[in-house]
């Protein structure tokens, strides 16, 4: 690719839609991309560079990160802010940037979970390796069950109050913690912007209970994985592909390639192409169906893939008729092989 200096396409914002997250005044891209995958410290620097560019010039204005994103933890942030420095940098007020703490970071007793010590430093070190003055929104990234929750909400507050973040978000809180973390939050003066959590059709917890619950107080919901790490995807119909996430993650292996699995994705497969588009525009356009979702927070290996799967916002919505028959494909589980 070319390394030209950086001119974000004038056209950026003419087709992305951009969605309410919650009561708030913030307003994020149908399509965010994160950065948990390919973006560690042996990705390819052109294709990362490549992804963060096409991001930013299809109006997709969020990069999602955390503080253990690679491999190795930490390498991430430096890669997304050494292209940042690179191309992105004038367009810093165009640009929402997360990032995350509640997994193991650091040797020793305050390098995960969720104290004010953890929680604090671990903003401290994101913002030096992305060398940002500040992130949009700073994520608790799990509940921690032996930290008070009003001490790792107090430490979100504080990181807003300080101006290193300017907004506070959860992520993987079940429905309870979640209503416990608004109300504390409220009560600091500082509302929770967005809750982060794993939803697609083939993971329906959230259906149950927590998105009518952030719905009804006014709290945005950006979901992860809505393509199921690329099972929601026609990515493994013909077998794995070299290079595929299957062959390098820890969190996916070819035990979730089962036979139930290859009949329900390829029955999805046939819906999406009578509508003329891949699986994972339709599998986008799930998650977006209606207005309960604020983003979905997508990964690429290749600029070409988040094309692809931006431009599912370009399709007509699903009509009723068609979520009805996606319905009895859409099994939650599925992904996990069951
Ligand atoms: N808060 C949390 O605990 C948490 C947990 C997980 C993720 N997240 C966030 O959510 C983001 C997205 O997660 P994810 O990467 O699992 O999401 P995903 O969008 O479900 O999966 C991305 C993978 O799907 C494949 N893919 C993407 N677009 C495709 C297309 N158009 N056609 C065919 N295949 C396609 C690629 O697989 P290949 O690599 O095989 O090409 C890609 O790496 C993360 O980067 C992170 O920011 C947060």
């Amino acid at each position: 690719m070319s390394h030209d200096p950086y001119l974000a396409d004038p056209t950026r914002y003419d087709s992305m839609q951009y969605r309410r997250s919650g009561k708030s005044g913030l307003r994020l891209p149908g399509v965010s991309l994160g950065l948990w995958h390919n973006f560690g410290g042996a990705n390819n620097a052109d294709t990362m560079r490549e992804t963060m560019r096409t991001a930013f010039d299809l109006g997709v204005t969020h990069y999602d990160l955390a503080n253990n994103y690679g491999p190795p933890p930490g390498s991430a942030e430096e890669n997304f802010g050494r292209i940042f420095a690179q191309d992105l940098k004038p367009y810093r007020d165009e640009i929402i940037v997360s990032t995350k703490a509640g997994y193991d970071m650091w040797p020793g007793p305050y390098g995960d979970f969720g104290s004010r010590k953890y929680l604090l430093a671990s903003l401290d070190q994101s913002l030096a390796r992305m060398g940002l003055d500040y992130v949009d929104v700073f994520y608790h990234h799990r509940p921690d069950p032996d930290t008070p929750i009003e001490e790792s909400m107090m430490a979100l507050d504080s990181a807003v109050r300080s101006g290193k973040a300017l907004y506070a978000g959860i992520s993987n809180y079940g429905p309870d913690a979640t209503r416990a973390a608004i109300d504390i939050l409220r009560d600091l003066g500082t509302p929770l912007l967005i809750h982060q959590f794993s939803y697609s059709m083939y993971e329906r917890g959230p259906e149950e209970e927590l998105i009518g619950a952030l719905e009804s107080e006014g709290v945005g919901s950006i979901v992860f994985s809505p393509l199921a790490q690329g099972l929601l995807t026609d990515r493994y119909l013909k077998g794995v592909p070299e290079g595929s996430r299957v062959t390098h993650s820890q969190f996916l292996n070819e035990n979730q390639l089962s036979q139930t699995y290859l009949d329900r994705t390829r029955a999805l497969n046939d819906i999406a192409a009578g509508r003329g588009q891949s699986l994972a525009q339709l599998a986008i356009q799930w998650v977006l169906r209606g207005d309960h979702i604020t983003s979905a927070l997508v990964g690429a290996s290749s600029a070409e893939q988040l094309r692809n799967t931006v431009a599912s916002l370009d399709f007509p919505a699903l009509t009723d008729d068609e979520i009805a028959a996606i319905e009895p494909h859409a099994v939650h589980g599925t992904h996990r092989g069951a």
